[in-house]
C-alpha cells in the first residue's frame, strides 16, 4: 500500500485519541437505523485497534460514550450497552493475541454490571501485554474527569497529604484518569463535526487536531494513514518559533 510506505515511522504519535463519530448518520444514509451503524462501527474500531498496533503506536484513546451520551433514547442507550459487552467478549483473545492491553476510563460506576464485569475480566487478561495501550472512554467527559480530579485534591489537602503550594501540573494530571498515560500528540474526530464534546480537554492542549468528513463506520487502515501524513506534515511549535524549533530539531518535533 502506496500510502502506508510514505509514513515516516521515526515521526509517529505515540498517542492517537479519536472521537469515533456519524454512526448514526452513516445508517441513515443507507435507511437503516442508528444501531445498525454501532454495529458496523465495531468493525472500524477492530480495524484501527490492529493498524495501530501494526505501526507501533503505544496508545490509542477511543471516544466511545460520552456522559451527555446517556441522554439518547434509552433503546440505543442499551443497544450499545449490549454492544460493548458482546464486542468485549468477541474481541478478548484478538486482544491478547495481538499484545493489546485494555484500560477504561470515565465514571465505570456507572456502567452496568454486566459491562462492569466484562471490561475488568478484559482488562485483568490482558494486563500483562505490552503491545498497544488501547484506552476505551466509557460514560467519559472531560468535566467529569477534571471535577473528580478537583475533588480528591481538595480531599488530599484536608487530609494534609497534599500542601496546595505543592499542586502543580505535573501534581494536577496524576489525579486525571489518564495519568499512566502520555498526552496524545494527534486527535482525529470523524464525521465532520469540529468540535471537542468534552473529550480529554486538559490532555488536548498541544494535540494536532485533525478532522475528517468521513463517518466512523468508513474510517479504516487508509483513512488512518492519511491522518498520520497529514500529522508529520504539521510543524509542532509549543509556543516557541518556527526557527527556533529548526535550529533544535530539525528531524523530528
Ligand atoms: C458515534 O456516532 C457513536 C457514539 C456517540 C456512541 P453517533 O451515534 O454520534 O452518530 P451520529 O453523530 O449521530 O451520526
Ligand atoms: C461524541 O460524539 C461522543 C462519542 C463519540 C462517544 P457525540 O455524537 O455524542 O457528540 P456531539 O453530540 O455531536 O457533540
Ligand atoms: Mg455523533
Amino acid at each position: 500500500m502506496d500510502i502506508l510506505q510514505s509514513i515516516d515511522r521515526n515521526k509517529l504519535p505515540k498517542h492517537i485519541a479519536i472521537i469515533m463519530d456519524g454512526n448514526g448518520r452513516w445508517a441513515k444514509e443507507r435507511g437503516k437505523d442508528r444501531v445498525y451503524g454501532h454495529h458496523e462501527g465495531v468493525l472500524s474500531v477492530r480495524e484501527i485497534v490492529n493498524g495501530c498496533a501494526e505501526l507501533g503506536i503505544s496508545y490509542l484513546t477511543l471516544y466511545a460514550f460520552s456522559t451527555e451520551n446517556w441522554n439518547r433514547p434509552k433503546e440505543e442507550v442499551n443497544a450499545l450497552m449490549e454492544l460493548l459487552v458482546n464486542t468485549i467478549r468477541k474481541e478478548v483473545d484478538e486482544l491478547k493475541k495481538n499484545n493489546v492491553r485494555l484500560h477504561v476510563i470515565g465514571d465505570f460506576a456507572s456502567l452496568p454490571e454486566i459491562c462492569q464485569k466484562e471490561l475488568n475480566e478484559a482488562k485483568e487478561l490482558t494486563a500483562s501485554n505490552t503491545g498497544l495501550n488501547l484506552i476505551l472512554a466509557l460514560s467519559y467527559s472531560s468535566r467529569w474527569e477534571i471535577t473528580e480530579a478537583a475533588k480528591k485534591i481538595a480531599q488530599d489537602a484536608a487530609k494534609g497529604i497534599l500542601k496546595p503550594e505543592d499542586i502543580n501540573d505535573t501534581v494536577f494530571q496524576s489525579y486525571l484518569n489518564t495519568a499512566s498515560f502520555p498526552d496524545p500528540e494527534l486527535m482525529i474526530r470523524t464525521s465532520g463535526e469540529h468540535r471537542i464534546s468534552n473529550y480529554l480537554l486538559y490532555q488536548l492542549a498541544y494535540a494536532e487536531l485533525y478532522f475528517t468528513p468521513v463517518h466512523w463506520p468508513e474510517f479504516r487502515k487508509p483513512q488512518l494513514y492519511e491522518a498520520l501524513l497529514n500529522y508529520q506534515q504539521r510543524e509542532r511549535r509549543f509556543g516557541k518559533t518556527s526557527e527556533q524549533i529548526q535550529t533544535n530539531n530539525p528531524q523530528h518535533v
